[in-house]
């Protein structure tokens, strides 16, 4: 019997259509789905993939190849292939799974992540472009769709630029596929190499396919933090300022010395290996306003910035520098060095931050790290102040209620006696709220952690402890770029810590023995915005014929310069000889005559002083202090250029100065600039005439430019060099170009002017200008000599000791 014809009617036909329409959806949705990540790991049998990245990119295999995602992973090294091939699977081998996993299924996954996993000699531009082939080839043969590419660079910097070029011209995905290269540490050496990096690595990559490591932002704690104050806004809100805040202590203590990487660390030292990037990530973390999307990767970045823009310039005196006593010695093995050679390089270092801006203002930023100390821990720590007295004898305190105990919040990065990381809240803080991911925990008992027992926390643990290689390899998977330093950032950094660096170069650390023979030796303090050791060097320590030099081995230094008064002396000393001095005026000055005219130049040398007198200077009597500007650039106000700025940044936000006492030069009339019909000159000459008797400042501070100019009084300058005027319009050769300045005959009627010279850049024109009699119009500064009042240069070793 034949089969009667399917009798189809319209509602079938639809039916159908619709059912077509859903599996070719799920057709085209599991083809999307199918897309294929290749992994490239450069130095795949280096210590970093060894240790980390190997055991990382398996975890990210388990993650993601379920939900859809196929992989590649080629592991490339200069190495030949057998040799290679043989070393990486040696550490492939040594893979484990995560412990909830049954053996089977983890033996079964190891064996799929060892398929496809190959190792591949990358050396010439023809290995790339070999490579590139092989994955175009193994896309087509497989029929998948190419998601992206990854290249992880973990190879030494000098590497860098010939993989980068190579990768550029021959190893970038087809249209639609994303590049991904990441890089690691250390990014440069200083702002000036970090700059040259960027701007190479720039030339290859855009900045939104680099991925710059710090691995301490993939540690759970670390990334814990933008979460946590997000999701503790109510509570924070209130707390996270200089009201409440009593210092944030940031810290990483090592127990292992740099035996066998001593060729790295001589070359790097402490605070370039871990301040300037682990502990300042961890800083600003802490101190960011808190973005209202915390994922928002540029979000997070702009805010970064701003804390970067707010950090107070550091000096020599912000920070304690010391080395382990066996530094020398391995370094002289490990780099046949001669006997006689001691290394300066900093094993340990603390250094004192602060933040200038409305949030921060004078509240201690403590960053501490060294090799071989006691133990190893790191933690970021919040330290709350305490105006609460207790009545109640202390038997009847209750942690989560007594104001009395210490209030604190810590995140606990890793290690030391807790072995994991955590959140630590004290009880009579808050409680805390955390995501599903952490989970309370539960200590050793008597376990006491900053002065508290662990009970008098809220404690909570990752309930996954993962590896932050692991941590940051995925996010990078999910291209999620807040976890890593963009190239803003980066330099941000360097700007910051390259002055430290340069000024302590020269500077001997102290020595310690290392582990708990260190006792107290490396303790510390501050005050006034300093940073010092808390005990005296002991002799005993330091090996070799003599003690090593320490600052206060030099003396400040007196002696003559263009027959006046010098003073000579290291910058950080002549800095507060310098503004000691100025307090002495000012305070003579009210005394005699209720009020003291100070008139200030701009620049960079003037900062540290204005820092100083902001920072330690308390019996200045700023409330009868009139300040005016020596010079100004023809820009607003508010412009970073301007001088007013830099004092405004510097000196008037920390000081109480009353805002009518206070005269910045009138170059913006008629929303115009230094225009000469506008008479800003003449208007600043008057307000000095009216206010300052006989227009004679009681003080005038200077500066010398390295072509002799002063204040903005340039060689061959028609104006301001002699004559009637006050006040004049001036023109320098760099830019800005128009500038307002006090004039010579006006300079000249000053009680005290006192010329400020500082750095390397100045020692020619020091040399010169002490030769050279009166001759202001090639040198202006030669045309400073004070009718009736008093000239003294302050000038440091730098310039001077030429
Ligand atoms: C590295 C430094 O970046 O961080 C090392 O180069 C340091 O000197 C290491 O030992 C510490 O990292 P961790 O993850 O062990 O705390």
């Amino acid at each position: 019997m034949l089969a009667e014809p399917f009798n189809w009617h319209p509602g079938m036909w639809k039916m159908l259509v619709v059912v077509m329409c859903v599996a070719l959806l799920g057709c085209l949705q599991a083809q999307e789905l199918q897309e294929h990540v290749s992994i490239i790991l450069l130095g795949a049998t280096g210590d970093l993939a060894k240790k980390y990245l190997w055991q990382g990119l398996f975890q990210l295999y388990l993650d993601e190849a379920g939900r859809g995602h196929s992989f590649s992973f080629h592991g490339a090294a200069l190495t030949a292939p057998k040799q290679g091939q043989e070393l990486m699977a040696k550490t492939l081998e040594s893979l484990s799974c995560p412990k909830d996993m049954a053996p089977s299924h983890c033996a079964e996954e190891k064996d799929q992540f060892l398929q496809l996993s190959r190792y591949r000699q990358l050396k010439t531009a023809e290995d790339y472009q070999a490579l590139n082939k092989d994955i175009e080839a193994q896309l087509q043969h497989a029929g998948l769709r190419e998601a992206g590419r990854i290249f992880y660079f973990s190879v030494p910097p000098f590497a860098y630029a010939d993989i980068a070029r190579n990768i550029n011209s021959s190893c970038r995905p087809g249209p639609g596929a994303w590049l991904r290269v990441v890089l690691e540490k250390p990014f440069g050496h200083d702002h000036f190499s970090a700059q040259q990096l960027a701007t190479e690595l720039g030339s290859f990559f855009q900045e939104e396919e680099m991925y710059r490591v710090d691995h301490y932002l993939g540690k759970q704690a670390v990334a814990q933090i933008l979460p946590f104050r997000d999701q503790n806004r109510k509570a924070l809100d209130g707390l996270w300022n200089r009201h409440h805040v009593e210092r944030v202590e940031i810290i990483m203590k090592e127990t292992v010395d740099a035996e066998g990487r001593t060729s790295f660390y001589e070359e790097y030292g402490v605070i370039r290996d871990v301040l300037q990037n682990h502990l300042t990530e961890v800083l600003t973390l802490v101190a960011m306003e808190l973005p209202l999307n915390v994922s928002s990767a540029e979000a997070v970045l702009r805010h970064k910035l701003q804390v970067f823009q707010a950090l107070r310039g550091l000096q020599r005196g912000s920070a304690v520098v010391g080395q382990y006593q066996s530094y020398s010695e391995q370094v002289r093995r490990e780099l046949q060095k001669p006997d006689s050679f001691h290394s300066l390089t900093p094993t340990f270092a603390a250094v004192l931050v602060h933040i200038d801006n409305l949030r921060w203002e004078g509240v201690p930023f403590i960053l501490m790290s060294g090799k071989a100390l006691d133990e190893r821990v790191g933690y970021a720590r919040i330290l709350f102040k305490n105006q609460a007295c207790c009545v109640q004898s202390e038997k009847h305190w209750a942690a989560a209620q007594s104001q009395c105990l210490p209030r604190q919040l810590i995140f606990h990065i890793g290690h030391g006696d807790l072995g994991s990381p955590a959140v630590l809240v004290s009880r009579n803080l808050f409680r805390p709220s955390l995501p599903s991911s952490w989970k309370e925990m539960e200590g050793p008992p008597g376990l006491r952690l900053f002065g508290s027992p662990l009970s008098d926390y809220y404690a909570y643990s990752p309930v996954q402890e993962r590896d932050a290689h692991s941590v940051l390899l995925s996010h990078i998977f999910h291209g999620r770029k807040d976890s890593f330093i963009t190239t803003e950032n980066l330099l941000a950094s360097w700007g910051f810590w390259t002055p430290l660096l340069e000024s302590l170069a020269h500077k001997a650390p102290r020595l310690y023995p290392g582990g708990a023979e260190n006792g107290r030796l490396l303790d510390f303090e501050f005050s006034s915005g300093r940073l010092f050791f808390s005990q005296q060097q002991p002799e005993q320590l330091v090996p070799g014929p003599g003690p090593a030099p320490m600052p206060s081995d030099f003396q400040v230094l007196r002696a003559k310069y263009r027959e006046s008064p010098l003073i000579s002396a290291w910058s950080e000393e002549l800095i507060s000889k310098l503004a000691n001095d100025i307090e002495a005026t000012a305070v003579r000055a009210v005394r005699r005559f209720g009020q003291f005219h100070l008139a200030l130049s701009g620049g960079s040398s003037p900062v540290a002083l204005f820092q100083q007198l902001a920072t330690a200077h308390y019996g200045f009597p700023w409330a009868h202090t009139h300040l005016w500007l020596v010079d100004e650039r023809c820009v607003p106000l508010s412009d970073p250029e301007s001088n007013f700025q830099g004092l405004q940044a510097h000196l008037l936000q920390h000081v109480r100065v009353p805002y009518y006492n206070i005269h910045p030069m009138p170059v913006h009339l008629q929303q115009r600039l230094c225009a000469e019909e506008d008479q800003g000159a003449q208007i600043y000459a008057r307000e000095i005439s009216a206010l300052v008797a006989n227009s004679s400042f009681d003080l005038v501070l200077l500066g010398m430019g390295a072509d002799g100019h002063t204040a903005s009084l340039f060689p061959q300058s028609p104006t301001g060099l002699d004559g009637e005027q006050l006040v004049v319009l001036t023109t320098s050769p760099s830019q800005p170009h128009r500038r307002m300045s006090l004039s010579l005959p006006l300079i000249n009627r000053a009680k005290k002017v006192a010329v400020l010279v500082m750095g390397r850049m100045k020692r020619e024109i020091t040399a010169l200008v002490s030769r050279v009699g009166y001759e202001p119009k090639k040198w202006p500064i030669s045309g400073v000599l004070p009718h009736s009042g008093q000239l003294v240069w302050y000038m440091d070793y730098d310039a001077f000791l030429a």
